[in-house]
């Protein structure tokens, strides 16, 4: 299926501006390398929007994305002048549950040894692709408070898990498993303490991996998995978790990618393939923004998986060499060994892409 060209552009708040800003400076300079016929469409949304009118997701916007266009790109939301973050959570949940793009697609892949954290492990110690299940979970919401502000509150948020939801995960981590020659998936869950909702995680597990021989199917505890994750990364593949648990262990590891300044994501429907949403996994880092200080790598390498999605090869290694190329020359932000600032690290790493094409 030919994708829609059509793109969707977000910046939101914070460094989301920041980085998407430069994000689309490389998307302009890849194209007039490789033409690459994007429609380009800015949305003004986010917690100035917000502040102005109340406008969230409007549902006219979301029905145009989702009938329109291939891809959605996100910076970051999130605005310490909207302390309950409503708008956030409007507009992001808004495209992941409302596309249903139940795949969030991490990659942890560490680009360099300067990049890496763990004392004797080379960076290829650290390449792993992490599912996390985007549209479930302790995220739908299903909850409340009663006695509210009292010595006797209770605050429930309840974990939403379907066979449905849980099993269409499960065969996402292992479809890709199969298509990029990976040999093992790991699933991590808390079924010991979690009888009920994780109970199903592991039979759905052992039953889904039954369909794709010659992948081992390892369960293990997500906290144990933290640990494995710092002891022996070389041993991961494919990890496939719930939406609480992927949300937490994939910053755990942006560490070990060099920072959530290095750390890409896309949100797919994995069976429809429909429109799908990519952003870098950092938030809106409202201390840096508008100080030309954060790292534009991470959605660099975010508008790189976009492009495969798309379906033009060849373009996110030429970013993702180029990327690496960057840091090692030390042509790059200061969380990463640098000391250029947001739009100069920018436009080394267009130097080289372009090169590259
Ligand atoms: P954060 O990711 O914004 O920042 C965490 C740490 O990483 C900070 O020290 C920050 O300076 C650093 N960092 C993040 N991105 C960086 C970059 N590109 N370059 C250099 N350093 C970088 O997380 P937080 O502080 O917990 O959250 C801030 C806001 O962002 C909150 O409102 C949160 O809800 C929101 N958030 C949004 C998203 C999203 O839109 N997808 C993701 C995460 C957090
Ligand atoms: C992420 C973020 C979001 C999440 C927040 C902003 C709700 O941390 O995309 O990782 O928890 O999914
Ligand atoms: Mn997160």
């Amino acid at each position: 299926m030919t994708k829609s060209k059509r793109v969707a552009v977000l910046p939101g708040d914070g460094i989301g501006v920041d980085v998407l800003r430069e994000a689309v400076r490389l998307l302009e300079a890849i194209d007039k390398k490789r033409p690459l016929s994007l429609d380009l469409w800015h949305l003004d949304l986010g917690a100035d929007r917000y502040l102005r009118d109340r406008t969230t997701l409007p549902k006219e916007t979301f029905e145009e994305v989702r009938d329109t266009c291939g891809a959605i790109l996100l910076g970051a939301l999130g605005d310490p002048r909207v302390p309950g973050l409503e708008h956030a959570r409007d507009i992001l949940f808004g495209f992941r549950f409302g596309l249903e793009l139940y795949a969030n697609v991490r990659t942890v892949k560490c680009l360099h040894d300067k990049l890496c954290p763990l004392k004797n492990k080379p960076a290829s110690a650290v390449n792993f692709t992490v599912f996390r299940e985007n549209t479930e979970g302790v995220y739908v919401g299903v909850g409340g408070q009663v006695r509210r502000g009292t010595p006797d509150e209770i605050a429930i948020n309840e974990d939403i898990n379907t066979r449905k939801g849980v099993e269409r995960i499960l065969r996402a981590a292992f479809d890709f498993a199969k298509q990029h020659g990976k040999t093992r998936v790991h699933m991590a869950d808390k079924s010991n303490a979690m009888k009920h909702a994780h109970e199903l995680w592991y039979r759905a597990f052992f039953e889904v991996a039954r369909d794709y021989p010659g992948i081992e199917a390892r369960h293990v505890y997500v906290d144990a998995l933290c640990l494995y994750m710092i002891q022996e990364p070389e041993n991961i593949q494919v990890v496939v978790t719930n939406n609480l648990f992927g949300d937490i262990v994939t910053d755990l590891g942006a560490a070990l990618q060099g920072g959530l300044g290095m750390a890409p994501s896309g949100n797919i429907n994995w069976a429809r393939r429909g429109p799908a949403l990519f952003e870098p996994v950092h938030g809106s880092a409202p201390p840096l923004a508008g100080k030309d200080i954060a790292n534009p790598f991470a959605s660099a390498l975010t508008v790189g998986m976009m492009l495969d999605y798309l379906g033009f090869a060849g373009l996110e290694a030429a970013i993702e060499d180029s990327v690496r190329d960057c840091v090692v020359a030390d042509e790059c932000t200061r969380d990463v060994g640098g000391s250029l600032g947001t739009r100069a690290a920018m436009d080394k790493l267009i130097a080289r892409v372009s090169d590259r094409l």
